[in-house]
């Protein structure tokens, strides 16, 4: 199999990147995460990326060529998949258009519902039955691009923000690998 290039951006924990660090060294997972890209240089993420020996890149989002900059290396990489994993910037709609369709996030709750932040304290205050997380394609607007894949759990009447917090990253560690396997090998 012929695995494809991607990059994987993250601003903070990098939960998301290790899990997907895992699933790509299994030999039959379609893609190689051959960069990791950061706009906050003190992001704990970036150890997954020093751990496994992936390059990374730690972009000043002040800097208006800071995009240009990401166009070089991609090019340099040959990416071919960008995975946000926690990527707290927006992405100019220059930017999603030139990669277009092959720009994917995860967010955690059951999109179309509960978009942007905040999400748990949102379903907590709705009394929602059941959450989740979603994997969608990304588009120039906010966590509205095609839904590739979701995992749902069920919400008990013990559960609070962190419970919740720590539920829907149990499944997002899954959910994000298995679209990755929908998107390339089905
Ligand atoms: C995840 O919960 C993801 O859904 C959201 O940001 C969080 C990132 O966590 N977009 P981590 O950095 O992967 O640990």
């Amino acid at each position: 199999m012929v695995k494809k290039n991607c990059c994987v951006f993250i601003s903070g924990t990098g939960t998301n990147l290790k899990a997907l660090i895992h699933s790509s060294r299994n030999y039959n997972f379609p893609i190689n995460i051959k960069l990791v890209i950061s706009n906050r240089r003190n992001s704990t993420g970036l150890m997954y990326a020093k751990k496994y020996s992936i390059p990374y890149t730690v972009l000043d989002t002040k800097n208006n060529l800071h995009e240009k900059r990401i166009f070089n290396e991609f090019k340099e990489k040959k990416i071919d998949l960008i995975c946000l994993a926690g990527y707290m910037k927006i992405l100019s709609k220059n930017f999603i258009n030139n990669f277009n369709g092959n720009i994917i996030n995860i967010h955690p709750s059951l999109l179309p519902k509960y978009k942007g932040t905040n999400t748990f304290k949102r379903i907590m205050k709705n009394q929602e039955k059941i959450t989740g997380c979603t994997v969608h394609f990304v588009n120039d607007k906010l966590d509205s691009g095609k839904v590739i894949l979701n995992k749902t759990f069920e919400i008990n009447s013990k559960d609070n923000e962190i419970s919740l917090k720590r539920k829907t990253q149990v499944c997002e560690y899954q959910a994000y690998s298995r679209a990755i396997v929908k998107l390339y090998m089905y």
